[in-house]
């Protein structure tokens, strides 16, 4: 057993595993143009394709990116949702790294450490992504752990959002001058407008998207929101939704016709964002016409947030199914883990602060330190940031200040975060999943701790925090580096919405967090150390001179990691059989995990996530004794109305089947075991299943 273990820390102590492949990715990021909306505008592009392409990985991949500016103006690549372990360094968020100059380019590397399903990049700085450069990450189980059902027969990734005419240069100049950016021009699927189901509402000629599948085939869909700050409702035409966390979609279908594919807005006016509104065609193989006639109606929440709410609160963990999960701090019982520090953040709607319209939390309206945080600490660069981020909001001037969090390394923190705004918005940290434990209508005060999830809450980077209402978090500071905290709701981020937390070891050795690569950019106070000629450098892959022993170890390891892992997954394949019979619909995913390296002596774990009812296997290979399985939660009997909510704007809960009692869906959250956090029901990405059909 102290071999084990010591093996263990022998493996996880190196910089990444020499097993771990490699997948490498040139994106050229340039103008191109297009007419989304029937207007032709220049958008973001990555090598001539808008979206961008699909970034595919697996678990534990080393991904590396190199990114090539052929903009007007400063670029940085963000991937968010991707934890990037240790490794605050590709973060590609101002805080964190050097712009990338027009003309050059900089190589991103990073390990997709026990993650798994959908994420997206895109740019992060000037608005950028209003005008695109966006993609899907797709990252991918490895085939050591099938998943428990049938490899679909397709996959789609289905990016949705808001979309102004206007490109992102206007829209700044638009907040610039002080003014909100109004109502968006449409929504765009995958890039492209709305199918031309009203010959009023939309223009002639204009692209739209279709994707072709077969009846009585198998699915998966990747719905992303990528858009500025509308939250959408995603439908499509006469189809049962079964929202799952991991994958699965049948379509047993004798189709009529071809159906339409929504994405409009919600918690608006209906009849005045009627523009507002994308449509794609679901065109099936065996279909005898065009879709026609009205499009399905949403379910109405513009006057029930209340009923809104209860989704997202509803989506729980599975505690008492078996299997592992998250384990913050050696314990996965995060409710009894004592808080060190409590944060109260509060939003509010844009001021005038020196003339500029601005938006503040806790009165600070964050600007961006010249030198990134953790480089200026590296260089004893004096004053680049204050780690003065007020606990609490004052009522005191609002101010534009470089103020971070000065968070505490193993810390368990808790935030609140109020939003005082008249909207709904989405709040994001990078490097991280926290659990979402209570979310209200009013004022946060001590006593609505009182009604915090301390049990089951599910585990996520993005969560939303309703207007007038506060959303609770805790989060457990493992994860070395600076990391950004912000306002996904792109104009409000704009107007200076976000912080970072910086989280160092004091007993750094070089195993906590990585040095930086040696690509590195420089700019702000260490600009005179960077290199004339980006290009001449070499790529620092950090892998090449595993010692032999080392890999003797890994690969004994490794075979003992195989046999658990069979007895594993033959026991949930059998729980598996059991819940399609019991359930009729099984919605599962099963992955592999092996806990962080930094809290070595917990081995591999393997978690399923299944639907209700659905035990999961626990294959624990040096775990203490006492921990139990990680699981699944479900809404059952709900319409998926939501989606997608995404790393970005808006966040989509369920809605219960009222209206239209012919649509059922099922959703399904899960949180993982170890640092394996895959999307869930409201952050990175949703896939959906669509069940039997009722035409
Ligand atoms: C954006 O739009 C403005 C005015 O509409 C135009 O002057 C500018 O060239 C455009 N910029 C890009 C990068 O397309
Ligand atoms: C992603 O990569 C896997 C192998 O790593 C491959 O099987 C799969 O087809 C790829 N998917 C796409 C969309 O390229
Ligand atoms: C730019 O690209 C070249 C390869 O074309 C690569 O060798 C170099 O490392 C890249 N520059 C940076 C800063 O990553
Ligand atoms: C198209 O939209 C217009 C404007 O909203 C509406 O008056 C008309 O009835 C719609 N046409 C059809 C065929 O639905
Ligand atoms: C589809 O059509 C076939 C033959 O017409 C029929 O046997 C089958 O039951 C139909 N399936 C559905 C779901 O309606
Ligand atoms: C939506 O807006 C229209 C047009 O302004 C208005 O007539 C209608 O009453 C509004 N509907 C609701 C539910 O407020
Ligand atoms: C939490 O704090 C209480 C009292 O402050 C203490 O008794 C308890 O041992 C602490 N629990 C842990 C897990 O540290
Ligand atoms: C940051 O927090 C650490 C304790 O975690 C403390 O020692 C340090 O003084 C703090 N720094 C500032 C500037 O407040
Ligand atoms: C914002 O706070 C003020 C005072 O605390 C309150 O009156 C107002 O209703 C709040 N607005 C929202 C949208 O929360
Ligand atoms: C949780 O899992 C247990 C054990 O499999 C099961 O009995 C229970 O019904 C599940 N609870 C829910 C809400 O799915
Ligand atoms: C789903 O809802 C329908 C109608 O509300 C109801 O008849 C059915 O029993 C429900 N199914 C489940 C599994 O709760």
């Amino acid at each position: 057993m102290a071999l084990l273990l010591l093996l263990h820390i022998a493996l996880f102590s190196a910089l990444c595993s020499a097993d771990d492949p490699y997948v490498f990715y040139d994106f050229k990021v340039s103008y191109i143009t297009v007419s989304p909306l029937g207007v032709p505008q220049q958008v973001i592009a990555i090598n001539g394709a808008f979206p961008g392409p699909v970034l595919n990985a697996t678990t534990n991949y080393n991904v590396v990116v190199n990114v090539h500016n052929q903009l007007d103006e400063n670029l940085l690549m963000t991937w968010s949702g991707i934890q990037l372990r240790r490794n605050s360094w590709q973060d590609g968020v101002r805080g964190a790294n050097c712009p990338i100059h027009p003309k050059t380019n900089f190589t991103y590397q990073f390990q997709v450490k026990d993650q798994i399903g959908s994420f997206f990049y895109f740019p992060s700085l000037n608005f950028q992504r209003a005008s695109g450069g966006f993609g899907a990450i797709v990252i991918n189980n490895r085939k050591i752990i099938s998943i428990p059902f049938a490899e679909p027969d397709g996959d789609f990734v289905v990016l949705i959002g808001d979309w102004y005419t206007k490109n992102h240069t206007a829209l700044r100049a638009t907040l610039d001058s002080g003014e909100e950016l109004g109502m968006p021009d449409g929504v765009l699927i995958n890039g492209k407008g709305p199918y031309r189901y009203n010959s009023t509402l939309v223009p002639d000629a204009i692209e739209y998207e279709t994707i072709h599948v077969h009846p009585g085939k198998t699915y998966r869909f990747r719905v992303h929101n990528v858009g500025i700050s509308t939250s959408l409702n995603f439908r499509i035409e006469g189809h049962n939704l079964l929202l799952v966390e991991t994958e699965g979609l049948t379509m047993d279908q004798n189709a009529t016709k071809d159906y339409y594919i929504v994405a409009s807005a919600r918690y608006v006016n209906e009849s005045v964002w009627r523009r507002v509104t994308g449509v794609a065609v679901l065109h099936y193989s065996n279909s005898k016409g065009p879709a026609t006639g009205p499009l399905p109606v949403p379910l109405s929440d513009v006057y029930n947030q209340w009923s809104a709410m209860n989704q997202p609160r509803a989506i729980r963990q599975n505690t008492t199914a078996s299997g592992a999960r998250p384990n913050p701090q050696g314990s996965f019982h995060y409710g009894s883990i004592n808080v060190t520090e409590t944060y109260v953040i509060r939003s509010l709607p844009p001021v005038r602060i020196n003339g500029k319209l601005r938006a503040t939390l806790n009165g600070i309206s964050f600007v961006n330190p010249d030198t990134p945080i953790r480089l200026a600490d590296l260089h004893h660069v004096k004053g680049a940031y204050k780690l003065d981020f007020p606990h609490k909001p004052h009522d005191t001037t609002p101010k534009m200040d470089r103020s971070i969090i000065n968070a505490t390394y193993r810390g368990f923190v808790e935030v609140i975060l109020q939003n005082n705004d008249t909207k709904i918005q989405s709040f994001h940290m990078d490097g991280y999943a926290f659990y979402v434990v209570g979310m209200d209508f009013g004022l946060w005060t001590e006593s609505s701790r009182s009604s915090y999830n301390k049990w089951d809450a599910i585990s996520r980077s993005t969560t939303e925090v309703y207007p007038g209402g506060w959303t609770a978090v805790l989060i457990s500071l493992d994860n070395v580096g600076v990391w950004n905290f912000r306002v996904e709701n792109l104009d409000r981020w704009y107007l200076g919405q976000e912080t970072y937390m910086r989280i160092v070891n004091p007993e750094e050795n070089g195993k906590t967090e990585l040095a930086p690569p040696d690509n590195v950019l420089y700019c702000g106070a260490l600009k005179s150390l960077q290199k004339e000629s980006l290009s001449s450098s070499a790529m620092a892959l950090h892998c090449g001179n595993s010692k032999p022993l080392l890999t003797l170890i890994i690969t004994i390891l490794n075979q003992i990691k195989k046999i658990h892992t069979l007895q594993c997954l033959t026991m949930a394949v059998s729980q598996a059989v059991y819940a399609i019979v019991m359930q009729m619909f099984l919605v599962a995913g099963l992955c592999l995990s092996q806990d962080d390296p930094m809290t070595p002596g917990q081995g591999p774990t393997v978690s399923a996530a299944a639907l209700a009812c659905t035990t999961v296997c626990s294959g624990r290979l040096s775990s203490p004794p006492g921990s139990s399985g990680s699981q699944v939660s479900l809404a059952t009997n709900h319409t998926y109305s939501a989606a997608a909510a995404s790393a970005s704007p808006m966040v989509n809960p369920i809605v219960p089947v009222a209206s239209r009692p012919n649509i059922m869906g099922l959703g399904v959250g899960r949180s993982n075991a170890g640092r394996l956090k895959t999307h869930d029901l409201l952050a990175v990405a949703v896939i959906m299943a669509l069940v039997l059909c009722f035409l």
